[in-house]
């Protein structure tokens, strides 16, 4: 008899043997230990064959009383009626409280909210949000070396080698079920320019990249960074005039031909991180132009001017030169303004609309959620992820707990992906690998 099952559906790449369920896919771990079978191991293994994972309870051997006593269901019911009750274990006794706890009549209530909240597996039913390695999305550093140079202020992050590095990163995200990245490149100073033209070289590190990761890796999804900083000598993500002002139609130009070159490659998404206006609705022209109708626009639609970006412009050499990104990027003090954005990439055609960074702006992730319909991103970026790191390193916090914490909660206020640095981790958490 099949007492109880559950099917999740996992990952094609997801290593069976390593599977275990917590909280985070709607089940916890004590439930599966204590009252079903206590080894998943073999039927996960059987059905992970067809992509999904059953674990029954049956397995779980029956130590009732099942000795039968040859009784029809009419002479089980006539003794009972004739007072020959069988029996069963009695009533549990109350549990007593410590000595000196008050003594008191209960609270008139009529809701006990406690009362869905009282055992693991109530709870697990009632879990109203999920968190998957499927939604995880995997930014990763590259740049032309060989080796994998460890990023001072990400701890656990590097600028991988494109050919190598690269690779066995890719890799292991997918064995832990995290099938999409978007790359961030490190460029040679020599090959940055005020006008950015790297950007659109189609044998540049992204482009180059690209083809060798879809060579390897065909069914890997590829978020390309849409903007002029990395390539840019004076860090900024558009073409700056002499003045100071970031030029917006000149560089909606370049970003076109970035879009482009990166799509030629094999791009799945294009992600415009460069908030200048109209740059969407241009991109989208200029891809369809080319041919390009299946490549995804991901339009990065509240980009707000944030300090929590440091660790990241360390990482590529990124700063900007001079000022701040203050005329493109929102205000952090905003909030209606993100709406504005949302409208206008909904009309110029974006697939997904982006907010970043995640955990301080949770309530605009909320608002985009609320105000349209297409899938929301939400990006967890460098300052949050190192500040969880730091506090970890400290024995502060307990990293990997508030690590999952905040994910689940990007994903409650609304979230469909998260990007985050922590995307290995996080999914080998949640196959039930430790590190
Ligand atoms: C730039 C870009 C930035 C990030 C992603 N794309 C930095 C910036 O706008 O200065 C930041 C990501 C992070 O901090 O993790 N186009």
């Amino acid at each position: 008899m099949v007492a109880a099952s559950i099917v999740l559906i996992s990952p094609c790449n997801v290593k069976s043997s390593s599977v275990k369920f917590d909280g985070y896919v709607g089940l916890k771990q004590t439930v599966l230990v204590n009252s079903w079978s206590p080894k998943p191991s073999s039927s996960v293994q059987q059905n992970c064959r067809r992509n999904s994972v059953v674990i029954r309870a049956s397995e779980t051997q029956f130590n009732g009383p099942v000795k039968k006593l040859g009784l029809s269901d009419a002479e089980c019911e006539a003794a009972v009626v004739a007072g020959n009750v069988p029996e069963a274990p009695p009533v549990p006794p109350k549990p007593a409280a410590p000595s000196g706890t008050p003594v008191m009549t209960s609270l008139p209530l009529s809701r006990r909210p406690r009362r869905n909240r009282r055992t693991p597996a109530l709870r697990a039913a009632f879990q109203e949000t999920t968190l998957s390695p499927a939604n995880l999305v995997y930014p990763l550093f590259i740049h032309e070396g060989e080796e994998d140079t460890p990023i001072g202020a990400m701890p656990g992050c590097y600028r991988l080698g494109w050919r190598h590095g690269l690779l066995e990163e890719v890799s292991k995200a997918r064995d832990v079920g995290v099938n999409s990245i978007v790359l961030f490149p490190k460029v040679p100073d020599a090959l940055k320019s005020p006008t950015g033209d790297e950007a659109f070289n189609e044998n540049g590190l992204v482009p180059r990249t690209i083809r060798l990761l879809k060579d390897k890796f065909p069914d890997l999804v590829i978020y390309t960074d849409v903007a002029l900083d990395p390539y840019s000598s004076d860090g900024h993500d558009g073409i700056v005039r002499e003045d100071g002002v970031i030029m917006n139609d000149e560089t909606v130009h370049q970003l076109c031909k970035q879009a482009v070159a990166q799509a030629k490659a094999g791009a799945d998404v294009v992600s415009p991180s460069d908030m200048m206006d109209g740059r969407v609705g241009a991109i989208r022209t200029a891809l369809d132009a080319e041919g390009f109708q299946h490549v995804s626009i991901m339009s990065y639609t509240a980009k707000y001017a944030s300090s929590f970006y440091g660790p990241f412009r360390e990482a590529l050499d990124s700063n900007p030169r001079f000022g701040d990104k203050k005329t493109y990027q929102m205000n952090p003090a905003n909030y209606r303004e993100a709406l504005i954005e949302t409208s206008e990439d909904e009309a110029e055609g974006a697939d997904i609309l982006l907010v970043k960074p995640g955990l301080p702006y949770l309530d605009i992730i909320r608002l985009l959620r609320d105000n349209s319909s297409l899938p929301i991103a939400a990006y967890q970026v460098s300052g949050e992820y190192s500040m969880i790191k730091a506090g970890g390193a400290l024995k502060m916090i307990d990293e990997e707990r508030v690590m999952l914490e905040s994910l689940m909660c990007l994903r409650r206020a609304g979230a469909d992906i998260i990007l985050t640095y922590f995307a290995l981790q996080a999914g080998r958490c949640l196959c039930g690998e430790k590190r």
